[in-house]
């Protein structure tokens, strides 16, 4: 019963989702690049630069990563909003950069299992309802000795700054469905990754990492 209230409420959160980035995904890549000038930095180069092969972007909203792949990278990007993926797909032709790009849920990846060389996920951790199954997902569609490819903000080391946190989540929650006190770090321990690379940065509140499928 408790499984079948769960997902019922993942369903739920997802449809919320959808809505929230068919809304947002007009605005998203400006208010995206005042994050990134003020918060998050180098992170696309550091994440997309480590990957190869068979890489899976997964909530990869409107491809903003695509310039920053190796030319050789062979890429699908999965999102559950029609919306960002549109300009997505647009961004891809400008860029002349081959890619697949479908809708897909994070929760459930429409791959067979170890399918691909890296994963990667940046920013999205915070907005995708079930951030364990999630993780989980994308150990299973790594090939062993994959790599997963994460950044992300997350709960600070500063306290006040994550009193702070706790406070506007209750807002970021309701109107853009966004975790401000979220860290992946631990679930992906927990899922048997190794990590191989980390860093934290501006107070703590942006998180990077490599990790291995051993
Ligand atoms: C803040 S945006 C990040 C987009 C992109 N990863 C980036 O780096 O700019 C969050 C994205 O997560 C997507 N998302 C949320 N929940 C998802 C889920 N369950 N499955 C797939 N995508 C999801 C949203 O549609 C949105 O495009």
């Amino acid at each position: 019963m408790d499984a079948e209230r769960d997902a019922h409420e993942i369903a739920r959160a997802v449809e919320r989702q959808r809505e929230l980035w068919r809304r947002n995904a007009p605005r998203y890549d400006r208010q995206m690049q005042f994050w990134e000038g003020k918060l998050f930095g180098d992170a696309r180069i550091w994440i997309c630069s480590r990957a190869s092969g068979d890489v899976l972007e997964v909530a990869a909203g409107t491809c903003l990563n695509l310039r920053f792949y190796p030319p050789d990278a062979r890429l699908t990007c999965v999102d559950l909003s029609p919306e960002m993926l549109d300009i997505g797909r647009e961004r891809a032709d400008r860029l002349g950069r081959a890619a697949t790009i479908q809708e897909g849920d994070a929760h459930d990846l429409a791959f067979a299992d170890s399918s691909f060389d890296s994963v990667v996920c940046t920013f999205s951790l915070c907005n995708i309802p079930d951030q364990r199954r999630a993780i989980a997902e994308m150990h299973r569609v790594l090939r062993p000795d994959g790599l997963l490819l994460l950044a992300d903000h997350v709960v600070s080391t500063n306290r006040v700054i994550t009193v702070l946190q706790r406070g506007l989540e209750r807002l970021s929650l309701r109107f853009a469905g966004d975790h401000l006190t979220r860290r992946p770090y631990p679930l992906v321990v927990e899922n048997g990754f190794v990590i191989q690379d980390h860093e934290r940065y501006r107070a703590g509140i942006v998180e990077r990492l490599v990790a291995l499928k051993a």
